[in-house]
């Protein structure tokens, strides 16, 4: 402990200000009355002494900060691996929390869709793959079936796909679709009875889950074609639809 008018405090851990402050007041006390040479060389050892101490002081500080930076460093690097440890052995792919495979790669993984290695998720994004650019397709006949595309896995991110039925004249066609569920934000289905810019009469559909829906589409005097345009926007995806169809008159 060091006394200094009326103040007391460890030397030890002393900050600059009251280090300042015991130079300035010893040498005050020293030197206040009849300077002499030896009272002058007092001084300056103390200057020195204390000088070191300073210097030792903050040499240490830094180290501690140093080692307590080191040792955080570690424990974040230990908790993101036991973090990462936990979602794999839950068959989930860490990002920003655990995400399950197939919402990661459905949700997160932009352009990619889910593939389910024999139903056991690998740990991270590889049982994504990338979204086929092919979707869609053109069915004739009196009755046909066709799902979205990876069904019943949700379909991609960032596609417009087109199935074209084509009936023969004077048909009507009934929708009958088991499973209709599209993302609410900015996803849909949407049918045209005809071609799009010339439809006679549109159907669209939004979010979901839907019971079972029947659409009874009417006959058309002017085309035969029924499109059926399901649209994914960059994010949030959903199982889509099934659906099977049949012609009559
Ligand atoms: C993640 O996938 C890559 C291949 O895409 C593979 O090399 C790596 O070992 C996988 N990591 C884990 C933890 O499964
Ligand atoms: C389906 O119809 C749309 C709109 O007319 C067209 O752009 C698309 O190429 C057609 N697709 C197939 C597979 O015929
Ligand atoms: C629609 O599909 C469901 C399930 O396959 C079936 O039970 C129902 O009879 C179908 N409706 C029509 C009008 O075909």
């Amino acid at each position: 402990m060091v006394y200094v008018e009326d103040t007391t405090f460890d030397i030890r851990q002393a900050s600059n200000r009251q280090y300042i402050y015991l130079v300035v007041h010893t040498t005050l006390i020293i030197t206040s009355d009849k300077p002499s040479f030896t009272k002058m060389k007092i001084v300056a050892i103390f200057f020195i002494v204390i000088a070191a101490v300073v210097m030792i002081h903050h040499v240490e500080g830094r180290r501690r900060n140093v080692d307590n930076e080191r040792k955080e460093a570690f424990r974040n690097k230990i908790r993101k691996y036991e973090r990462k440890e936990k979602c794999r052995r839950n068959n989930g792919y860490e990002k920003d929390g655990c995400l399950n495979c197939k919402d990661a790669c459905n949700t997160d993984v932009a352009g990619q869709e889910y593939i389910d290695i024999n139903g056991v998720c690998s740990g991270n994004n590889t049982c994504c793959k990338p979204c086929s650019d092919t979707c869609g397709g053109s069915f004739t006949g009196p009755m046909g079936s066709f799902t979205s595309p990876n069904f019943p896995s949700n379909y991609c991110n960032n596609q417009d796909c087109y199935f074209n039925i084509t009936v023969e004249d004077g048909d009507r066609v009934m929708l009958n679709f088991t499973t209709l569920h599209t993302a609410f934000d900015g996803d849909f289905l949407q049918i045209y009875n005809g071609e799009i810019e010339d439809t006679f009469e549109t159907f669209l559909y939004r979010g979901g889950p839907y019971p079972p829906t029947e659409i009874d589409v009417s006959d058309n005097p002017s085309s035969n074609k029924i499109i059926v345009h399901l649209h994914s926007d960059e994010t949030q995806t959903q199982p889509g639809f099934q659906v099977t169809y049949k012609t009559f008159w």
